[in-house]
């Protein structure tokens, strides 16, 4: 796929220039930084090229929002000035400028240094793909025990409801898709004969079972990508109340993308037949939620699960759900 460039300059003979030198590429343009930003938003393009003064909304401010927005901050900036000031170029760098383009351009070099950041962005879009591929290899091979078919899937669908719901901000959906999906990637570690049994766990194989975190956090994190999820990963069974393992957190010393993981993880579990029990209904599971919200889960999570689940089968939902990689 051509990589798409978006440039934003006031000049219209700059602008002129630098499309002509880089036609190879899909082009974009703008002449204001709040058109650039809808650009952005809308095309997600692969390297921007932007000019320092601008009137209205600056270079360092569209440069300042790009960088400090999770979905945005991997797309390469080079910024456009014709300041030679070291200063000026400092203080770009530590907003999370790329490189620079001094104008007036030379094109061999507007070109070569063009093409050195997309390869760069190229390598990091690889590995940003990382923790999609190890989701999509534990899908595989979660419906290889029926006790446990499909769990990562649904608990994926239940967290990414729930995600949204609570925030735009705070969490990042597509993470929390992964680290659902991966969230017990533990267990592969742990001995078949314990994860299979359909009788009561001896305490020493409760003991075992209750590694599942950690060994997941350190499978997690031989993968590049994964460190966003890692936290989310080894603190899935912590509880609001401190009680909870490995490490004891409570409240909100517990990330959220845990505190999340942890309702969805449970409710999945509830909604599913045991050897020993049989499933509880979306209401039964929900009441349950609800008598150890504030002990077991964070209150205000679960009274937002409830909402979400009010009017609508959500297992029904899960059963069916498909999670993209
Ligand atoms: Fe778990
Ligand atoms: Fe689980």
């Amino acid at each position: 796929m051509v990589p798409k460039i978006l440039i934003v300059d006031d000049t219209i003979t700059n602008l002129g220039i630098l499309k002509k030198t880089l036609k190879e590429f899909s082009i974009f343009e703008a002449t204001d930084g709040r058109t650039a930003l809808k650009i952005i938003n809308a095309e997600h393009p692969d390297l921007i090229l932007l000019d320092i003064m601008m009137p209205g909304v600056d270079g360092h401010s569209v440069l300042s929002i790009i960088k400090n927005n999770e979905s945005t901050r991997h797309i390469p900036v080079m910024l456009i000035t014709s300041l030679d000031g070291i200063e000026d170029k400092l203080r770009s760098f530590e907003k999370g400028a790329d490189d620079f383009l001094t104008k007036p351009f030379n094109p061999l070099e507007v070109k070569a240094r063009i093409h050195s950041l997309l390869r760069v962005k190229a390598l990091q879009d690889e590995i940003a793909r990382i923790p999609f591929t190890l989701a999509s290899f534990v899908g595989r091979i979660e419906i290889r025990n029926p006790l446990t078919a499909r769990h990562g899937t649904r608990t994926a669908f239940y967290a990414e409801q729930l995600a949204k719901k609570i925030s735009h901000q705070t969490t990042d959906h597509e993470r929390m898709r992964i680290a659902a999906l991966l969230h017990d990637i533990g267990y592969l570690e742990i001995n078949d004969l314990i994860r299979k049994k359909t009788t009561p766990l001896t305490d020493e194989e409760l003991l075992e079972i209750k590694t599942h975190p950690v060994r997941g956090t350190d499978i997690c994190a031989a993968w590049p990508g994964t460190k966003y999820i890692i936290p989310w990963i080894r603190h899935h069974h912590e509880r609001y109340d401190g009680f909870g393992y490995p490490d004891g957190l409570a409240g909100a010393e517990i990330p959220i993308g845990a505190r999340i993981l942890s309702i969805a993880d449970a409710f999945d579990a509830l909604t599913t037949e045991r050897p020993y029990r049989k499933a509880y209904t979306q209401a039964e599971a929900l009441v349950i939620l609800l008598e150890n919200a504030g002990n077991q889960w964070d209150p205000d999570y679960v009274a937002l699960f409830c909402e979400l689940a009010e009017g609508t089968d959500l297992c029904a939902e899960a059963n069916v759900f498909q999670p993209e990689f």
